[in-house]
């Protein structure tokens, strides 16, 4: 960013552009900046919106919240748990069967503040990576 101050002021309702045509994939998206994400895609018109997490009741709330709101939004949840490469396997699958092409992908499946984990144990790293990059 090589000038903050020119995004003083974004608003995410109308700055976004048309997202018309586009398939997108958020990961993390049942929280945080996954969700913010997935919640102002939702209303420019996506041709359809994936995202991902561990929490399909989480996933269930975001979308009834967003359908209540935005009609005709194409919207669907995986369930994806990057500590286990079958579930990002199966979860890739079922995207790539789907779609013929992804035009977007935002990348939010994380955690936060991991300092002390990064110093506990040699597994404590290696499951923070395999969250984060899959
Ligand atoms: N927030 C910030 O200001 C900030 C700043 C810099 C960097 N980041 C980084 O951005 C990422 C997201 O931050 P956030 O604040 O949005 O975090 P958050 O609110 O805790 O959201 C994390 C998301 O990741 C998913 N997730 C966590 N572990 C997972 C796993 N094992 N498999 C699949 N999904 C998993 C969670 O979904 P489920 O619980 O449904 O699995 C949730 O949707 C983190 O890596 C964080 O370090 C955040």
């Amino acid at each position: 960013m090589s000038n903050p101050t020119l995004y003083r002021g974004f608003d995410t309702k109308k700055d976004v552009p048309d997202q018309s045509g586009k398939v997108i994939l958020i990961t993390g998206g049942t929280s945080g900046l996954g969700r913010a994400s997935v919640q102002c895609l939702a209303c420019h018109k996506p041709q359809r919106i994936y995202f991902t997490g561990r929490d399909s009741s989480k996933a269930k709330t975001i979308i009834a919240e967003i359908k209540s709101t935005t009609l005709d939004v194409n919207i669907s949840f995986i369930e994806m748990d990057h500590g286990s490469l079958d579930s990002v396997q199966k979860a890739a699958k079922t995207i790539l069967q789907a779609e013929q092409q992804l035009d977007t992908l935002i990348a939010c499946a994380g955690i936060m503040g991991v300092g002390i984990l990064l110093v506990s144990s040699p597994e404590a790293l290696n499951q923070i990576l395999k969250q984060d990059f899959p």
